[in-house]
Formats: structure tokens, C-alpha cells, sequence
């Protein structure tokens, strides 16, 4: 989604802007734009579509800014108003002496609106942001002040916002703000970086600091003052990020979505570490904050996620539901806010979530917590708003995430789930200790075999080959693997815009078969296991109706090969662990169909890396 980027010190603005703003990329969007603070005027600079056409509009007005020291800088996802220059960020106040970037939407904007045209203002753009400029100004004008502006007028917005402005009147001052939308500033020597997230000021500063809800920042070259919504001063607590800037590099690999496919079996060793010793000892996991007792008392959990979390919390379900015995709902967050949900102190709500900021789950756990469930984050963002919504926070170590598609955070949202359903069976005694260590095994051989898949993908990338001008793609599987049907059909219509459907395979006798014929590939998820052979008859269903018929499978079955036209293999695996064997081939398929159609795999059309608005 939108991207925030700021700057003061010493070095030139508009280089440190655009630098920046790439870095953000990632994250979607369709416009940009800068201000820079130049002689004696703020000159702002805008254009849709990828930074490269407005790294080509400043190339005009390269000598305006050149010996600018001081700018904000900003990439919009449209959600108020279509993607164009006049709605794109920074916008000004009438008299262009304020300009504004911001993330996030400012709610009572209507209202805002209608009051600042009765006052004279001309609105030149179709945002909630232009308003948040206006109303700025206004305060402005009565204090003189801008960090009191800033201050008295986010008193009056509603919604979720990440603010940063300047006026004309400061020569090396920015004042920004944030609620319910994250914002971090880094300190160098003589500088400050803002940013909406860190991979934008990490090459320049680790040592950084998130400011928390309603605070406002006032920040000039060698400082930065904090004060609370009531005037009062705040403390800052600048610390290292643990970031490091090489991840945020693709290491040779042409996309980072491929990148990060192939650091999975790192990343499920990263997630082992100081978990799971030994089969034989229990699973540590200090993270979770409900004592043994609320554990064993616990009747009902529900999970909330949205996009490929909402897969592993499928997966979640699953294996909670066999180990434990409890009861797991799992919701969508876009619909768990909106109805009158069942919950109190006896149920365990978990929110999954890779960037921890997704608008949806971040509300629909705030709800939760508010009547007084214990709320369990699993996320890769251990400084994410949901992550401090926390009672117990499960930090998954997938590392950064470049691409759009979630690849290597969903395989470690599934670890987070393995190691929560063992803890909890443990604890609760609730299954048979040979079944859980025969798992915990598996589970520690899980990298290597992850390794042989990627090792060998000739019969993939064949398939993606044989298969990228199909129109439409259907991927079946039962039980534990449905899921992995779902996330399969999502990588692949996110990245490649082929309409392609997870379905449960029994579902497809009713409806779904309609659709089958010659031109129609069906992918099955065939792992050993309880439903196999349900599976098997489900294919030789869509076989008798001409479909092309694909396989996933860790069988040798000799039917296969009659009832398939591909064949797509990987090592052996209980059926408990095979969600995570099988989905590599299928992030493998998606990425390589996108390839091959040549389409923009790492930012598709339309998509946002973490949604932040509901
Ligand atoms: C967006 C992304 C998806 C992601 C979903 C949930 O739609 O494009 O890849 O799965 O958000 O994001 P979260 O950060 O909450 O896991």
C-alpha cells in the first residue's frame, strides 16, 4: 500500500526520496510524488505510475532541487479518487506554503471537507489527504505553530492515518504524526530518515524508533522533539533494527519471489531453533503467555487472517483440532468485524498475519481483546500494530518479504502452527506422545526434503511450460491439503491473472464438474494419507470428463500414470507435514507460468504487499 518516506540533514533530498520510495515498492502502488524544500519555496513534483516516470519528471527540474536538504516523498495505492497526478501525493495547501504526504484514511473527511469550502478552501483533488492538508493550514494560521497545527488538527481526524508535513516557513523542520498506521524514524549523524517502514532507511540507519499512536515528531537535522496528543512531552527510545540490508537484495536470483522460495528450508530451520530440541523433548515455546491452566481450560479458539495467512490458519485449524481436541473457527477478518461474534475470556483468539498491519485483522483482534480474549499473534513483523496488540506474540523469523506473493512467511506461519498444536497437545495431554514425536521427527527432517524439491524442478517448470496458456486452472485436494489447494490457486491467479479455484474435491461432482473439458487442468494434491484413495476416485472423475489431468503426489502408485498427464513428485512425508512438501511445487508452478507470460511477478497488477485500509 501507500509508502511514506521523509528526510533532513545534509545530504540531497530528493536522491535520499527516491531511493527510499524504492525500497517501499514492494508494497504497491500507482502514483508518486515529492516535496523538497528548496530556496525559498516548496516545489512538489508528481506521477502516475512507477517511480521510473517520476525519476523522468524530476529529470526536467533537476537544477530547482538540486541543493535541497529537506523533503517528504510518497507512493499511493488509490483508494480516494482514481490514480492520477492531481490526487497523487504531497498535496499542498492553497497557497502551496504546507505540503503533506499520508498514509492510511482519514474517516470524517466529508465533514472536514464541507467545512474548509465554506471557509473559502478550493479542493483540487479528490482525497481524504488534500483535506488533511487544508485543515492543517487552518490550524496553522491560528498557532503559528506547526508542531501545534499538526497536533490540534489530528485531534479532530478520525481513522487511521501516518502523517508527515512541512511549511515554507521552516527551513529544516518536518512535523509527523501516526494513528493505527505505522511510522519510523532512523537517526544518523546530522540527519533523520522517516519512513513508513523500515526497508526504505535501513542502507542509511539501523538505530531507529517507532513512534507509537497520536505522538507527534518534530524533527530537524540534529533533533527530534516527541510530544503526546495532550502537548505533553514523550519519551523516546531509539534501538537497533534487526534488520539487515542484504535482505533486501535478490542475491542473484532474477525475482525476489524465487529468492524467497528458496530460502525455505532456512526458514523452517530458523523456526526449529530453540524449539525442538529432540523428538523426545517437549516443544519450548516461552511466547505463548496463557498459564498450563488456561490452556487446559480453553473450549474454543478462533483465527482470524486474511490472503495466505488465512490458509495457514486453515492448516492451523487442522492440526489444533486433531492434536488438541479443541474447537477452531477460522474466519476471514474482513468478515469477522462486521457480525455479532461469540467470544470472551474462554476463547483464544489468534491472529495471523505476515506484516502484522493488514486493516482487517489488526481491528478484528483490537474487537476481540476488547472482550477480553487472550489474543495470540502470529506474525513476521515482531514491531507490527497487531504485534502490540499481543498477549502472546509468536514472531515466525520468515525474514523480509519482498515479493507480493507470501511464499516463505506462509511456511513458517505453518511452522508457528505445527509447534503451537504439539505445545498445546503436550500440555493438555491430549494425544498419544509416539504420534507427536514420530511428527517432531519428520518435522526436524523437514529442510532437507524441502531442499530436494527445490533441487529438482524440471518436471515443474515443464508443467508451468505446458500449462501457462491455459485460461483457467482448477487445483483439488481433501483434508489437511485443502488448504494447499486454496493457497496454490491463489499464488497463481495473484501473480499470473489466470482465473485460477481451490475446491474441496468432493464439492466438485457438485457444481465444479460442469466446467471440465479438454481445455480445463486439474491439479490434484494426492498425498498418502487418509484420503487418498477419496482423492483418486474424485480424479478419475475429472479424467472420465476429458480434463488434463496433473498430479502432486509423494506416491508410486502405478494407477498414476493411466490417470495423469503430468506427474509432478516429492519425498515421502507424513500426512500431517505434507502441506508444507506440497506447496512448494505449486508457489513453483505460479512463479514460473508468471515468467513465462512475462508478467511483473514481484508487484502484479492491483496488489499490495500489506493492505492497511479495511
Ligand atoms: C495482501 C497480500 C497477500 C497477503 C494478505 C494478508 O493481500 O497481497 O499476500 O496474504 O495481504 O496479509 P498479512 O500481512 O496480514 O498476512
Amino acid at each position: 500500500m501507500c509508502g511514506i518516506v521523509g528526510y533532513v540533514g545534509f545530504r540531497a533530498a530528493a536522491d535520499i526520496l527516491l531511493d527510499g520510495l524504492e525500497q517501499l515498492e514492494y508494497r504497491g502502488y500507482d502514483s508518486a510524488g515529492i516535496a523538497v524544500k528548496c530556496e525559498d519555496e516548496i516545489k512538489v513534483y508528481k506521477a502516475v505510475g512507477k517511480l521510473k516516470n517520476l525519476r523522468e519528471e524530476l529529470k526536467l527540474h533537476i537544477k530547482e532541487f538540486q541543493n535541497s536538504t529537506m523533503g517528504i516523498g510518497h507512493t499511493r495505492w488509490a483508494t480516494h479518487g482514481a490514480p492520477t497526478v492531481l490526487n497523487a501525493h504531497p498535496h499542498t495547501c492553497n497557497c502551496g506554503s504546507l505540503a503533506l504526504i499520508h498514509n492510511g484514511i482519514i474517516e470524517n473527511y466529508k465533514e472536514l471537507k464541507t467545512q474548509l469550502e465554506k471557509e473559502g478552501c478550493i479542493f483540487r483533488s479528490q482525497t481524504d489527504t488534500e483535506v488533511a492538508a487544508h485543515f492543517i493550514a487552518k490550524k496553522y494560521a491560528q498557532t503559528h505553530d506547526l508542531t501545534e497545527a499538526v497536533r490540534l488538527a489530528s485531534k479532530e481526524f478520525e481513522g487511521a492515518y501516518a502523517l508527515c508535513v512541512m511549511h515554507n516557513d521552516y527551513k529544516n523542520t518536518i512535523v509527523a504524526t501516526k494513528r493505527n498506521a505505522p511510522m519510523v524514524v532512523g537517526e544518523g549523524e546530522g540527519e533523520y530518515f522517516i519512513a513508513s517502514d523500515v526497508p526504505a532507511i535501513i542502507k542509511y540507519t539501523k538505530k531507529a524508533m517507532y513512534l507509537s499512536d497520536n505522538q507527534v515528531a518534530t524533527i530537524t537535522p540534529n533533533s527530534i522533539k516527541l510530544i503526546n496528543a495532550d502537548g505533553s512531552d514523550a519519551v523516546q527510545k531509539f534501538e537497533l533494527l534487526p534488520w539487515e540490508p542484504v535482505a533486501l537484495s535478490k542475491m542473484g536470483y532474477k525475482h525476489f519471489m524465487l529468492k524467497e522460495i528458496h530460502e525455505q528450508p532456512d526458514v523452517i530451520r530458523n523456526n526449529l531453533t530453540g524449539k525442538l530440541k529432540t523428538a523426545s523433548d517437549p516443544v519450548v515455546l516461552d511466547e505463548v503467555k496463557l498459564t498450563k491452566e488456561n490452556l487446559k481450560d480453553l473450549n474454543r479458539i478462533q483465527i482470524i487472517a486474511c490472503g495466505t495467512s488465512l490458509h495457514a490458519a486453515m492448516v492451523g485449524k487442522y492440526l489444533i483440532e486433531t492434536f488438541c481436541g479443541i474447537a477452531v473457527d477460522v474466519e476471514a477478518s474482513s468478515e469477522y468485524i462486521y457480525r455479532k461474534t461469540v467470544t470472551d475470556k474462554h476463547t483464544l483468539v489468534i491472529g495471523v498475519s505476515q506484516s502484522g498491519e493488514t486493516a482487517d485483522t489488526l481491528t478484528a483482534i483490537k474487537q476481540a481483546k476488547a472482550k477480553g480474549s487472550h489474543i495470540l499473534i502470529i506474525t513476521n513483523r515482531p514491531d507490527s500494530a497487531m504485534a502490540r496488540e499481543a498477549d502472546s506474540l509468536v514472531a515466525v523469523n520468515a525474514g523480509i518479504e519482498v515479493s507480493v506473493a507470501a511464499t516463505k512467511s506462509y511456511t513458517a506461519q505453518l511452522m508457528a502452527f505445527y509447534l503451537l498444536a504439539i505445545y498445546m497437545a503436550e500440555v493438555k495431554g491430549t494425544t498419544d506422545t509416539s504420534i507427536l514425536q514420530s511428527l517432531k521427527n519428520e518435522l526436524m527432517l523437514l529442510p532437507q526434503k524441502v531442499e530436494q524439491v527445490l533441487a529438482n524442478t524440471d518436471e515443474i517448470q515443464k508443467c508451468a511450460r505446458n500449462y501457462s496458456g491455459t485460461k483457467d486452472f482448477i487445483y483439488v485436494a481433501r483434508g489437511i491439503n485443502l488448504p494447499t489447494a486454496l493457497e496454490g490457486a491463489l499464488k497463481l491467479k495473484e501473480i499470473s491473472y489466470i482465473n485460477a479455484t481451490g475446491y474441496a474435491a468432493g464439492e466438485l461432482k457438485h457444481g465444479p464438474i460442469a466446467m471440465l473439458d479438454e481445455t480445463m487442468p486439474v491439479l490434484s494434491i494426492l498425498m498418502k494419507g487418509t484420503v487418498y484413495d477419496k482423492l483418486l476416485s474424485n480424479s478419475e472423475e475429472a479424467r472420465a470428463r476429458n480434463a488434463r489431468m496433473i498430479a502432486l503426489t509423494n506416491s508410486n502408485d502405478p494407477k498414476l500414470e493411466e490417470l495423469f498427464d503430468c506427474i509432478i513428485r516429492v519425498p515421502d512425508v507424513q500426512e500431517f507435514l505434507s502441506p508444507i512438501i506440497a506447496v512448494i511445487p505449486l508457489q513453483l508452478i505460479a512463479y514460473y507460468i508468471a515468467e513465462f507470460l512475462g508478467k511483473d511477478v514481484d508487484q502484479p497488477r492491483n496488489l499490495a504487499k500489506s493492505v492497511t485500509v479495511e
